[in-house]
């Protein structure tokens, strides 16, 4: 059976160069990047080389850029080090009812320790009300943590909007990026973001590195306690070989953003046309524009999603968030978009790529609409 993968926003493949770039460091330059004869200083090199590859993509300063294990400790660290550092001037944190789990459990966590956290709504299309979130901001509001885009729908905020009203009060405003970076234009000083999270996996780097961007003025608390890497920033010898490859994707990202939107969006719009004319009744979840330009978040009316993917054997998509595939639960962010149950429940995000053809997405919709007929 020939598979087709259209789950780019669960995880993307190594590009080949990306691989190419890491080879050297998997056996030959394999030495502590803290130390300061030859073998270390080619290690330190080539970190410095993939901060500055990122700090590139991003429009910020290298010394801006912390090396993580990927983006849910870029958002531990960003919420939780942002929290316990302005403790002396407030609890309270904003975020927003769609969020990834690894922001969602980390404000959850922090209210066992006496922080307040208010969830904001989004509408229909999964987004936020930027009244709602001036309204809900408090004197004692410290933290404002709103995702770029959702990886469900891949609806887009507001961002400059949010960054602004967060400036405007005071509030360290972070965004978990880890689905925009490298589908859209992230530029964090045009945005006026403070802290960003990135995921390599999610942008044709190695699963288990990301990195988080932090604004010069910035402070937060130690998240991993220990020696002084990264800047004193995040203690543990840095992971080298994954770093490289996270530097050299950042580097084609920028390099390919351009054509690599237009791909995305030329192939997912064929989908979602074609699907559309064989099927009137097909609901889109999401911001019809503002989207990321890979994400079809679909629903066939009174099909389940679960069902549904079971029988496209050889198509790769997900019910709603990787994370929760296996689950029958209706996704919180459907839910907070109130997107009616019998359409809910067949919710299902396809998300294109940069080696997706057109040939097989041709093939996708066919084998989706002939399933689709049959359960029908
Ligand atoms: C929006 C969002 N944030 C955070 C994460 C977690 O990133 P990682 O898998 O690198 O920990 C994901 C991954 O699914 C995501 O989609």
């Amino acid at each position: 059976m020939q598979h087709i993968y259209l789950d780019y926003n669960a995880s993307t493949p190594l590009l080949a160069e990306v691989a190419d770039a890491m080879q050297p460091y998997l056996i030959n330059f394999f030495g502590n990047p803290s130390s300061r004869h030859w073998y270390g200083r080619q290690s330190r090199e080539a970190i410095e080389l993939a901060r500055a590859q990122v700090a590139h993509l991003l429009n910020c300063c290298p010394e801006e850029i912390i090396f993580t294990s990927g983006g849910t400790e870029s958002n531990n660290y960003a919420i939780k080090g942002s929290a316990f550092a302005r403790t002396d001037i407030g609890n309270h944190i904003i975020t927003s009812a769609i969020e990834h789990p690894a922001v969602l459990n980390v404000c959850r966590y922090l209210e066992k320790f006496g922080f307040e956290t208010t969830y904001i709504a989004v509408d229909e299309f999964g987004i936020i009300d930027l009244e709602e979130l001036v309204d809900s901001i408090k004197p004692t509001t410290i933290l404002i943590s709103i995702m770029q885009a959702n990886n469900e729908t891949g609806s887009i905020q507001p961002i400059k909007e949010i960054a602004e009203i967060a400036e405007e009060n005071n509030i360290i405003f972070h965004t978990d990026a880890a689905q925009s970076v490298g589908k859209i234009s992230v530029n964090v000083k045009n945005l006026g973001i403070d802290l960003l999270s990135v995921a390599g996996h999610k942008m044709y780097a190695p699963k288990g590195v990301g990195v988080l961007y932090k604004k010069k003025n910035i402070k937060l608390d130690k998240f991993m306690h220990g020696a002084n890497h990264e800047g004193d920033n995040r203690a543990g010898t840095e992971n080298v070989l994954e770093i490289v490859g996270l530097g050299k994707a950042a580097e084609i990202a920028s390099r390919d953003l351009a054509s690599n939107y237009e791909h995305f969006k030329e192939l997912r719009d064929l989908l979602h046309k074609t699907l559309k004319k064989n099927f009137p009744d097909l609901k889109l979840n999401g911001h019809p524009e503002f989207r990321l330009p890979n994400t079809l978040n679909i629903s066939f009316p009174n099909i389940k999603a679960d069902l549904l993917l079971d029988e496209l054997e050889s198509l790769a998509a997900s019910a709603g968030a990787a994370c929760h595939s296996g689950s029958v639960e209706i996704s919180h962010v459907l839910q907070a978009m109130r997107v009616p149950e019998k359409f809910a429940m067949g919710a299902i995000r396809f998300s294109t790529g940069r080696y997706t053809t057109r040939k097989e997405i041709e093939e996708a919709a066919q084998t989706i609409i002939d399933t689709v007929r049959l359960i029908r």
